[in-house]
């Protein structure tokens, strides 16, 4: 049977611009499924989108003065922008105001009514508007200022309300997340949530609002009074992307179960718990994996925010620096699973270190002494399974390097691809071509320059899901005649005598001080 990849993002509210937490996201996101598609040969699949429903968006399109269909509409534009300057290429983006999803939704809703899961409720509870969650019931607690949050974020619900029979299923979902069937990425974030489960366990949850107070949202079905809550609808986009309802059914594609959902820390228990809880009471098969990314702080290790004065804007370092330098600085600098910094003066410092000195001056020094040295061609080399150093580090890395990448550690495969670019050129500063050709030393020149080229080669293709931009440059320009096949790993493609590229590219060109 044929394998598919299906790697989601979470889908993000539009109340705001993007800022660099979204940023880190969908790149990461991004080349997860850029890497997917280079080296599985298999259909892959990549969706994000936006969540434009709920109290935080009706609230925020209020304030601006308009409706909330026009205020989502005029807001999309800014994250459409934001993924096309990072070079996100997903395969759709979902807006929860689109019909197919609308129907997901509902029919998602209709298979946990069939199977008993859904009832009627009035109730008293906290809801937090900035993050969409009930904090706690209001029969319980007084006084909100327990839970720590700005008074302005916390409202008063008192309605009747359909539950979600979300206990129901705590042993069952605890099971799948224990042994992996729905793996959580961090291990400690997994222990975290089931310490979370055997602690607390799940409870049942609102997950409708009277649509008289709340008319942004999805009809419940069935009754047009209520309006799902924005959790239920939002986590079903995964499902919309990757099937259909056939009179009022949920028939998923080839792509599901999802194999990723990529989402930040603060919202993986709303995809650890409620999530799997609603597809088991669907009966819809579990998704594979969800990987739980850490925070973008800004100066200082602190939160980003405007009356700390750290924030930076996407927008403005990808004009400053270009795409390729914001991807890499958000892949490699930033753990994947952890949190990191971002600051200018950081990029800054990346920009000139790991990519202008070492992988961008690797590049046009090889180029150049190649075509000064060789003729302007592909120098003689030894291209089948020779055992060379060169050859045998390349196949190491490249073991160390899809490893890193199945443990979902991206900053770690593109730790492993740099310390080629180092490894290149330190074999320069060792070996002295320069000297070789003084010397006349020819055939070790052309073996040596063949190899660097080779090495570059090799480090292009790893560093192609994280700075698609500048490494197809490198692929297109100077290995224009190198036939890959699905194999680009494979020592030796390069074929001698194939003429080198007259002009050199300039990667990371120097900046001003
Ligand atoms: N709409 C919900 C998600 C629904 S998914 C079914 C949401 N949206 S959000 O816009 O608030 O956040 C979108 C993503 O950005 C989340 O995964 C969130 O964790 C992530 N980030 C928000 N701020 C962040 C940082 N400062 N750093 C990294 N990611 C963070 O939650």
């Amino acid at each position: 049977m044929e394998h598919t990849t299906y790697i989601t993002s979470s889908i993000h509210y539009p109340n705001a611009k993007p800022h660099m937490g979204h940023a880190l996201e969908i790149v990461q996101a991004d080349f997860l499924a850029r890497y997917y598609r280079l080296f599985t040969q298999q259909p892959v699949r990549f969706q994000t989108g936006l969540d434009e429903h709920g109290l935080k968006i009706y609230r925020a399109a209020e304030a601006a003065g308009v409706s909330a269909r026009q205020f989502t509409e005029e807001q999309q534009q800014h994250f459409v922008s934001l993924f096309q300057g990072l070079g996100v290429e997903a395969d759709r983006f979902i807006r929860t105001s689109e019909d197919d999803h609308k129907a997901m939704a509902q029919a998602l809703w209709k298979a946990c009514d069939a199977k008993g899961d859904i009832y009627r409720k009035t109730y008293r509870a906290w809801y937090d508007i900035k993050e969409e969650e009930f904090l706690g019931s209001a029969d319980d607690v007084t006084d909100p200022s327990v839970f720590g949050i700005e008074e302005r974020f916390i409202e008063l619900i008192e309605e009747e309300n359909y539950f979600f029979a979300a206990s129901k299923y705590t042993s069952q979902v605890r099971e799948a997340l224990a042994s992996d069937v729905y793996q959580i990425v961090p291990e400690n974030r997994k222990l975290e949530i089931l310490n979370f489960l055997d602690q607390k366990g799940m409870q049942d949850v609102s997950i409708s609002r009277q649509a008289s107070k709340l008319p942004w949202g999805i009809p419940v079905p069935g009754d047009e009074s209520q309006v799902m809550y924005v959790w239920f609808d939002a986590l079903t986009n995964y499902l919309t992307g990757a099937g259909s309802v056939v009179d009022g059914v949920i028939v998923p594609d080839q792509f599901w179960p999802a194999s990723l959902h990529c989402v930040g820390k603060d919202i993986s228990r709303f995809h650890a718990l409620l999530w799997p809880a609603m597809l088991l009471s669907a009966g819809v098969a579990l998704p594979k994996r969800l990987l739980a990314h850490g925070f973008v702080l800004g100066e200082g290790g602190r939160k980003m925010s405007k009356s700390l004065g750290n924030v930076v804007d996407p927008t403005d370092v990808l004009t400053e620096y270009g795409q390729s330098a914001l991807r890499w600085y958000l892949l490699k600098e930033i753990p994947t699973q952890g949190d990191g910094v971002f600051t200018e003066a950081r990029i800054s410092e990346i920009y000139a270190s790991d990519l202008a000195n070492d992988y961008g001056n690797l590049v046009s020094r090889v180029v150049t002494m190649a075509k000064k040295y060789a003729d302007g061609k592909v120098p003689e080399g030894i291209h089948g399974a020779s055992g060379n150093v060169e050859q045998m580090v390349v196949e190491e890395k490249w073991r160390d390097y899809h490893a890193a990448v199945d443990r979902l550690e991206i900053n770690k495969a593109l730790e492993v691809a740099h310390s080629l670019v180092v490894f290149a050129n330190k074999r320069i500063e060792e070996l002295k071509p320069w000297a070789m050709a003084k010397e006349g030393n020819t055939e070790a020149l052309h073996e040596l320059l063949y190899e660097l080229l080779e090495l570059i080669r090799h480090v292009t293709v790893m560093y192609l899901p994280a700075m698609p931009e500048s490494a197809a440059r490198v692929l297109e320009v100077v290995y224009a005649s190198v036939d890959t096949g699905d194999q680009p790993w494979i020592w030796g493609l390069l074929k001698s005598g194939e003429p080198l590229p007259e002009e050199t590219p300039i990667l990371f060109p120097r900046r001003q001080a």
